[in-house]
């Protein structure tokens, strides 16, 4: 299956959310082995959700949660309030709430925990910074990240997270990063995956960071990649149909 994941990022609010999707899916059309997700900002939400609502192919996610369930944490919010505004994914560690907003790991696995315990699907993101891979320590960094996100969960439960690998380094930067270099990184981080679930089918880790029309299906061509988690690429309807469309 392949993924192709929109993150929206703060960009579009309720209508031109529901614009976007409508237009989206109005030209991508169910197929076998294709998966849509779209993840607006939370406020646009429901919008997305009643648009994806009759696609078995396509879901609605939230970028980011809380990992308490309620309570005095104003302007956050929590796995179960974006189950019910319609969310059925949630990112978890993407590299702004990571490197802008400071989320630590071990705030990332107590996010992983929290959506799994309202029962929704994870997409944990992991990557590593320049000057990480330019001391030889991308494989330590991501792994770190893949420890602290999953620690605690049992085998069945890590066969079901899907993992985005983006090096932060090719995030809105244009630089992306080669199918080789993203496959040689994908290789560790299945590698980790396999370990600890040893009879799970093969797990789903996308690739995301200045994903484009034009680079698109050179990297999915690379059999390490599983799908594109896309920022920038995804914000308006024809290029990111040409991405959908083109795999
Ligand atoms: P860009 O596709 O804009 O580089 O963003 C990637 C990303 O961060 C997706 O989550």
């Amino acid at each position: 299956m392949t993924i192709f994941a929109a993150n929206w990022k703060m960009h579009h609010g309720p209508a031109a959310a529901r614009e976007l999707v409508r237009a989206v899916l109005a030209r991508v059309r169910p197929k076998e082995g294709r998966t849509l997700l779209f993840f607006p900002p939370a406020v646009s939400l429901p919008a997305v959700a009643a648009e994806v609502a009759g696609r078995k192919d396509a879901a609605a996610g939230i970028q980011n949660i809380y990992f308490e369930p309620k309570g005095a944490f104003t302007g956050e919010v929590s796995a179960p309030i974006a189950a019910v505004a319609g969310a059925t994914w949630v990112l978890v560690g993407h590299s702004e709430r990571r490197h802008k907003f400071g989320e630590t790991d071990e705030e990332s696995g107590k996010k992983v925990r929290a959506a799994l315990a309202s029962g929704l699907k994870v997409m944990l993101c992991v990557g590593e910074q320049l000057a990480e891979r330019q001391a030889g320590s991308t494989e330590s960094v991501v792994l770190r990240q893949l420890e602290a996100g999953l620690s605690g969960l049992d085998a069945a439960a890590v066969a079901r997270i899907v993992i985005a690998y983006e090096p932060v380094w090719a995030i809105g930067t244009g630089v992306t990063a080669t199918p080789q270099d993203a496959a040689a990184v994908h290789r560790t981080i299945r590698g980790w995956l396999k370990d600890r679930t040893p009879a799970a089918t093969r797990s789903h880790i996308l690739y995301g960071g200045s994903v484009s029309a034009k680079n698109a299906a050179e990297l999915l061509a690379e059999e390490e990649l599983d799908g594109v988690l896309v920022g920038g690429a995804s914000l308006e309807a024809e290029g990111w149909i040409g991405i959908c469309g083109g795999a």
